[in-house]
């Protein structure tokens, strides 16, 4: 198992992506902290987790709130027996919307969560980080992967202005806080999916079909048709990346930006 003994947590995983994540990093070993706004949705993790026979524990957590997270962080750290190996900011939102048509709710409720929710949290997780050994077995103190999107690198999406911006700036704060964390020995990188099953998706392809006086099926196909590999991204897809970078196979990588996307956008 590539993850034994490490403690990994993860925001948003109550549901789609996160859940996948969280799963599969318990499938390698990992002890998982799930955490997400909704706590029953957290304990269903931990439910499928513990049937699988891993180890894991929900903590109701807002990645919008300082001090929901400052909590959770400490909480987590007690349980993980002083440390922090893994973070994974998973926790994301979207609405779409004509740009002209845009509202401040959008907007707001879009950075807050996606961008904002990233830096809370990473700010709170490398503070805790910088203060402990080194990860057993490792030149590392800890990893933090954010989930960015094919959205935080290519802008041309129809509807979703306010969540690329949002998502560009998860791939700045993972370039950015990369190189001020690597003295400490702490890396950061992110998964950028492409077009994911997930309850997100299911609300995506209501709008989009609004939007564009179409069916919901019809966008499916549309999504499909621009995906190379020829059909919609599974959050496994998602989560097996992220165990790699969880994992010590990683361990030289910091600053990068994973496409994991069937060839929907190259770069
Ligand atoms: N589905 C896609 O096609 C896709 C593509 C690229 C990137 N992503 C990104 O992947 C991540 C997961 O998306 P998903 O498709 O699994 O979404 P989802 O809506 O299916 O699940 C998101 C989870 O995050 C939780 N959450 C929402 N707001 C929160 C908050 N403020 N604090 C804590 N938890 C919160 C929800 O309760 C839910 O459990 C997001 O960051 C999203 O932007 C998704």
């Amino acid at each position: 198992m590539l993850l034994e003994e490490r403690l990994a947590a993860v925001t948003g995983a109550g549901a789609g992506i996160g859940r996948a994540i969280a799963r599969a990093l318990a499938a390698e070993g990992a002890h998982v902290a799930v955490t997400d706004i909704n706590e029953e949705a957290a304990r269903e993790t931990v439910r499928l987790i513990e049937e699988a026979g891993g180890i894991a524990r929900a903590w109701r957590m807002d990645v919008t709130q300082r001090s929901d997270i400052v909590q959770v962080v400490g909480a987590i750290r007690e349980w993980g027996g002083g440390r922090i190996d893994i973070w994974v900011n998973n926790a994301g939102v979207s609405t779409m919307n004509r740009f002209v048509d845009l509202t401040e709710e959008d907007w707001d409720f879009n950075m807050n969560v996606n961008a904002k929710g990233t830096f809370l949290c990473s700010q709170a997780v490398a503070r805790a980080m910088m203060q402990q050994d080194l990860i057993p077995d490792s030149e590392l103190r800890g990893k933090i992967i954010n989930i960015a999107s094919m959205a935080g690198k290519r802008g041309n999406a129809p509807f979703l202005a306010h969540y690329v911006a949002s998502k560009f700036a998860v791939v700045g704060l993972t370039q950015a806080t990369a190189g001020e964390l690597a003295p400490h020995k702490i890396t950061v990188n992110a998964v950028c999916p492409g077009y994911v099953a997930t309850s997100m998706q299911e609300r995506e392809l209501r709008w989009e079909a609004e939007l564009r006086g179409t069916t919901p099926e019809a966008v499916r196909e549309l999504y499909i048709q621009d995906t190379p590999l020829g059909r919609i991204e599974t959050p496994e897809d998602v989560a097996r990346v992220v165990v790699f970078l969880a994992s010590p196979l990683a361990d030289f990588i910091t600053g990068e930006a994973i496409n994991v996307n069937g060839g929907a956008w190259m770069d």
